[in-house]
């Protein structure tokens, strides 16, 4: 049976405090008249996570974290900690994103660090990995995604404790995706390896989320795909009523 889709929305860098104040009571008061068949996690940037946190009580939306440091505590600057994280409730945690990625230089072993103290903190990893166009345009997206997937899936990631978020890296705000088709391929070679890799996995049940330029117009062609699980929306999350759109296309 298909399992609950989950809808991350990723708010990146965006948001303050009066007007996400308002999205979520619009937000709140649209999911209150509707039935929507979804899990929903918001990840505002941290700063806001506290007031989130005390407005999204008592509701089934789940918080998460857009990065993590992967220690508790410490003399790291800037950082913020898993703890932190689970101190605000967040549920979930983004590792990995391809603008950390590039722009901090976070590489693989770093992400599978991160995950790891996710894991130990009781909080979902949402790892993701993605190919470059450049990558793509020379055949290289399965090789690149196994190389990503080896080294930021440790042994400990679990169907509980792991969701993957395949987000091309030239499909994200660019307002380009790639093909049903190519999203439905790459969604289950990611599971194929997955299964063969992770022992405690053998039922193939990781979730394989999309993320890339999803907006309200292929949100429900993305979702109904077979092997899709879910999606990862950036900019489209920041209107309250086109996120709404979106969870309710599921
Ligand atoms: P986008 O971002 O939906 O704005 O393309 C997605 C993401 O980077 O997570």
């Amino acid at each position: 049976m298909r399992q609950k889709p989950l809808i991350v929305a990723n708010w990146k860098m965006n948001g303050l405090l009066l007007e996400s104040m308002q999205y979520i009571k619009k937000f709140k008061t649209l999911l209150s008249c509707n039935l929507v068949n979804c899990e929903i996690v918001i990840c505002p940037p941290f700063t806001l996570l506290r007031d989130f946190a005390e407005k999204l009580s008592g509701t089934d939306i789940e918080l998460g974290g857009q990065n993590c440091h992967h220690r508790d505590h410490g003399a790291h600057t800037g950082d913020v900690s898993i703890a932190m994280l689970k101190d605000m409730k967040c549920g979930y945690v983004i590792v990995g994103h391809s603008e950390r990625r590039m722009h901090y230089s976070e590489g693989s072993e770093l992400v599978r660090k991160k995950a790891k103290a996710a894991y130990e903190n009781g909080i979902k990893a949402i790892i993701c990995i993605g190919e470059t166009l450049y990558e793509k345009e020379n055949n290289l997206t399965r090789e690149i995604l196994a190389e990503q997937l080896a080294h930021s899936v440790s042994k400990f990631a679990t169907c509980e404790n792991t969701v993957i978020a395949y987000e091309p890296v030239w499909a994200i705000g660019s307002g380009k995706t790639p093909t049903l088709g190519e999203i439905n391929d790459i969604h289950l070679y990611i599971k194929d390896t997955l299964t063969k890799t992770l022992k405690k996995c053998t039922d193939g049940n990781i979730k394989v989320i999309y993320g890339g330029s999803v907006t309200t117009n292929n949100a429900s062609e993305i979702l109904a795909a077979k092997n899709v699980d879910g999606l990862l929306v950036g900019k489209a999350s920041l209107d309250a009523d086109k996120f709404w759109q979106i969870v309710s296309s599921s």
